[in-house]
């Protein structure tokens, strides 16, 4: 059986979390995988996690099986916090999965159940796993440009042009905010000329929400999600709760569907409740019960949104003390950049070869195409990492 087999490329994310760990330099840098830290470099337990919690384990009662579609009424409770006033009702359907990731996997194999082998379009560059999950899945992919790095913004002229393109019918991969790994945000006017091209072409919308509450707010970053919710008749989300509420091992997300009709969200649920049997039968209940419990109690939700905003702005200070630092270090405008973007990540323009450099000659780790992960890093980082990326850029 397993004469012939070899192992894998490593996961470019998640092969930085081994070489990080083995690594005994004391001034290491981890800015890999897409985890916040706090002032002291740890990943936090919120309170309003730590409490829900501490309730779960005096209330449990059982251990049953959930089914395939998991606990409906923490799906609603997410929901609400993605759609908010544009909630679209019945015509929503929506299961718990294992995390965002999940949710990705269960909604291609949505699609590729109602539209075998469609194509989706992904942005390009995008988060690593979007290709293996679509590909796994027995999707199509093609890609449309997003990002322009000599200025490090996104470039929206060329998205909307390459959109218009597009077969009608094809699926458009969208990330609803702080885009994974560019960091580059799109204004209102974007997202309404995105909007605009999808429904004149016809294009199916494809979401990842992975980081709400990350980029500007919890309202403001499902600004994309809301407006298409709005205007077109259909639609698919994933909603991972890892990043806002902080419970990433948890494995906790929704995938929604909208239809056109009650009816059809109805056919959708079941849809998605088979794909998930088959992948794993069933999601993970901890992470789930604990947003539930948080976001069905008022004085828990405040705390969480209090903790949330903490983090927002954590990551924001970082972006400016780092855009400051290489003011300071260059005499020049040119990593200002990091300061614009949103969410835990920015793409620095460095190449694979200078991550390696960065990685083996300064214990600075950070994923091959550039990514740096800005909610990993740490004051006293900031200058022996700018040192370090202007050495390997010079
Ligand atoms: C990331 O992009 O770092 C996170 O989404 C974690 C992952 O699974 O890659």
């Amino acid at each position: 059986m397993f004469e012939t087999v070899q192992a894998p490329p490593p996961d470019p994310i998640l092969s930085l979390i081994g070489l990080f760990r083995d690594d005994p330099r004391p001034g290491k840098i981890d800015l890999g995988i897409g985890v916040y830290r706090d002032a002291s470099g740890n990943t936090p337990i919120l309170r309003a996690v730590k409490e829900a919690e501490r309730r779960l384990l005096e209330s449990e009662t059982t251990k049953r099986y959930l089914g395939p579609e998991g606990d409906l009424a923490f799906c609603a409770a997410v929901s609400r916090v993605v759609f908010g006033g544009a909630h679209p009702g019945a015509r929503l359907a929506a299961v718990q999965t294992p995390g965002g990731g999940g949710a990705v996997r269960v909604l291609a194999g949505l699609l590729s159940h109602v539209r075998p082998g469609v194509t989706v379009h992904v942005p390009d560059p995008t988060w690593s796993n979007h290709y293996s999950i679509l590909e796994d899945a027995g999707l199509k992919i093609a890609n449309y440009p997003c990002f322009d790095a000599a200025r490090g913004v996104a470039a929206v002229g060329p998205m909307l042009e390459a959109l218009k393109r597009a077969a009608p019918g094809d699926a458009v991969l969208l990330h609803a905010c702080c885009h994974n790994p560019t960091g580059a945000a799109l204004s209102h006017a974007d997202w309404e000329a995105l909007c605009e091209v999808v429904e004149k072409r016809g294009l199916f919308p494809f979401f990842d929400f992975a980081y709400q509450g990350f980029g500007d707010g919890l309202d403001e970053d499902a600004y994309g999600v809301r407006l298409f919710a709005q205007r077109l008749p259909e639609m698919v989300a994933a909603s991972s709760c890892s990043k806002n509420f902080g419970i990433y091992r948890e494995r906790t997300g929704v995938a929604f569907a909208l239809g056109r009709t009650a009816a059809q969200a109805e056919a959708l649920l079941g849809q998605m409740a088979g794909v998930a049997r088959v992948l794993y039968s069933m999601p993970p209940n901890h992470g789930a019960a604990i947003v539930r419990l948080i976001l069905e109690d008022q004085a828990l939700t405040a705390s969480w949104k209090q903790e949330l905003t903490g983090m927002r702005e954590a990551v924001q200070a970082h972006r400016d003390a780092l855009a400051a630092a290489f003011r300071r270090a260059t005499n020049t405008d040119h990593f200002d950049f990091l300061q614009h973007h949103r969410g835990m990540f920015s793409l620095l323009g460095t190449t694979p070869e200078q991550a390696v450099r960065l990685r083996k000659e300064f214990g600075v780790y950070i994923v091959g195409d550039g990514r740096i992960n800005l909610a990993g890093l740490r004051e006293d980082q900031i200058d022996p990492f700018v040192t370090a990326v202007l050495a390997v850029c010079a």
